[in-house]
């Protein structure tokens, strides 16, 4: 556990007839928790929690979520402020390494993500191996576990500089990747990283120059792709990241985990939402649904039907990324004089939703996927890339869990419990017999 737990109180348990005192401890907000540690050595007994919805599966200094009052900071400071006023590049600094970095070592991270921006030449024949119709999430998640193959110095146990070398390499070049994944997707030559650019300007026009014509980087979309970098760039115990923390318990390699943790964000109750969303705002449109219709066939519960980009596991009031986004897809779209049907579409959706019973008594707000996707759209992102760049947006978050874990020195593989509720026990019988 890190040093700012502190123990106050205990709680007691009655089982069976034996009592057992669990340790209260509380973190640096004041959020607590019961340490049952000890619960099945001294009782026999596990607790059931599906879902983990009322576990803590470890104590961590990097975000503080508070649900209730919407509140999101990285390392202490807020999210409001970080987007505002940040880059990407700070910010993975400030998650990763505990705090803001001064001006000679933002210069050093910068120049190492600079440095690292290319792919072993050989890893480029790889991309041919994909069917034009291939993810790129499928892609990105492969190819980080193809990385490690050029690496292998980083399996084991990594040197301290090893680990910051891997870091590095990781944020770099997963951004070639997924533009090189858009360009072989799309048929066209592969724009290699430019030196002279910075990290989102590097990425913008590795995915949108083409070798027969100059592309102008517009600083408004890099301040964009910024913002939307930051904003997803990590939300504490979240399905991927402890998938990250899962992979690394087990001893495996920083890329390793982050492959895993790539495949995890991939699902649609996760970062893959972004992607139905805009599906769904398509769906409705082509359907001639009204708003009400739609919202109808959401409450019906034999549809299966979800309202994507709405409800989130641990904010219970509202999502302070959905706010920022919501207020930045005005302004990039009246930017860029565009003017998109599906942003109207998805705030008729929001208000009838904000005041319809079904919503209003589950707690249920939009999410930070509900407008990213609409602003992507207008940045002329690929609906089917949209993930990618949750993803992008994630790995210090990953990399900064990843680091914690490691660097804690605690050694102990995640290995959950289950309740059996198969057969009992039966005899063999040979295939002639059944
Ligand atoms: N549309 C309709 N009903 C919903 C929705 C939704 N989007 N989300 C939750 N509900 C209902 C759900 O059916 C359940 O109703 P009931 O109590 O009648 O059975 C109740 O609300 C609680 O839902 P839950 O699935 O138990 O809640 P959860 O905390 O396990 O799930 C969630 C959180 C994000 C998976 C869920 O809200 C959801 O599926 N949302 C849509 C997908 C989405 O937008 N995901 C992106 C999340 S934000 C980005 C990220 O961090 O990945």
């Amino acid at each position: 556990m890190s040093s700012n737990t502190e123990t106050k109180t205990s709680a007691s348990i009655n089982i069976d007839g034996k009592q057992l005192d669990c340790p209260i401890v509380e973190g640096t907000e004041g959020e607590r928790a019961i340490d049952i540690s000890k619960l099945r050595a001294e009782t026999g007994i596990i607790t059931l929690d599906n879902g983990f919805v009322n576990t803590g599966s470890c104590t961590s200094a990097i975000t503080f979520i508070d649900g209730e009052k919407g509140i999101l900071r990285y390392r202490g400071y807020g999210i409001e402020e970080l987007a505002e006023k940040s880059t990407f590049v700070e910010v993975a600094y400030l998650l990763i390494n505990g705090k803001l970095a001064n001006k000679t070592e933002l210069d050093a991270f910068s120049q190492g993500l600079t440095k690292h921006s290319l792919l072993h030449e050989d890893m480029i024949h790889l991309f041919s191996g994909f069917p034009s119709t291939a993810h790129p999430m499928a892609i990105l998640s492969s190819m980080t576990s193809s990385l490690s193959t050029y690496y292998p110095e980083s399996h084991d146990t990594p040197s301290d500089e090893q680990v910051d070398l891997d870091i590095i390499r990781i944020l770099s070049k997963l951004r070639t990747i997924a533009a090189f994944s858009y360009k072989k997707s799309i048929g066209q030559p592969l724009i290699y990283p430019d030196n002279s650019l910075t990290y989102c300007s590097n990425f913008l026009n590795m995915m949108f120059a083409v070798p027969t014509e100059p592309y102008e980087i517009d600083p408004d979309i890099v301040k964009v792709i910024n913002q939307l970098l930051i904003l997803h760039a990590d939300h504490e115990q979240n399905c991927s990241t402890s998938t990250v923390r899962t992979v690394q318990s087990s001893g495996a390699s920083m890329y390793a985990a982050v492959s895993a943790g790539i495949s995890a964000l991939w699902g649609p109750l996760h970062g893959g939402a972004n992607q139905a969303v805009l599906d769904m705002l398509e769906g409705i449109r082509a359907s001639g649904d009204d708003y009400k219709t739609f919202l109808g066939k959401v409450k019906d519960k034999k549809t299966n039907i979800r309202l994507m980009g709405f409800g989130h596991r641990v904010y219970k009031n509202f999502d302070p990324r959905a706010k920022i986004l919501r207020q930045s897809c005005d302004t990039v779209l009246s930017k860029l004089g565009v003017s998109d049907p599906l942003l109207d579409l998805a705030r008729g959706l929001e208000e009838e939703a904000l005041k319809d019973e079904y919503f209003v008594s589950r707690n249920l707000y939009p999410n930070v996927d509900f407008y990213s996707g609409i602003i992507y759209k207008a940045l002329n992102i690929p609906v089917d890339m949209f993930t990618v760049m949750f993803a992008l947006g994630r790995i210090p978050g990953w990399l900064a869990h990843w680091k914690e874990q490691r660097d804690s020195g605690v050694k102990k593989i995640f290995r959950p419990r289950q309740i059996y509720t198969g057969a009992n026990e039966q005899n063999y019988t040979t295939i002639d017999q059944r």
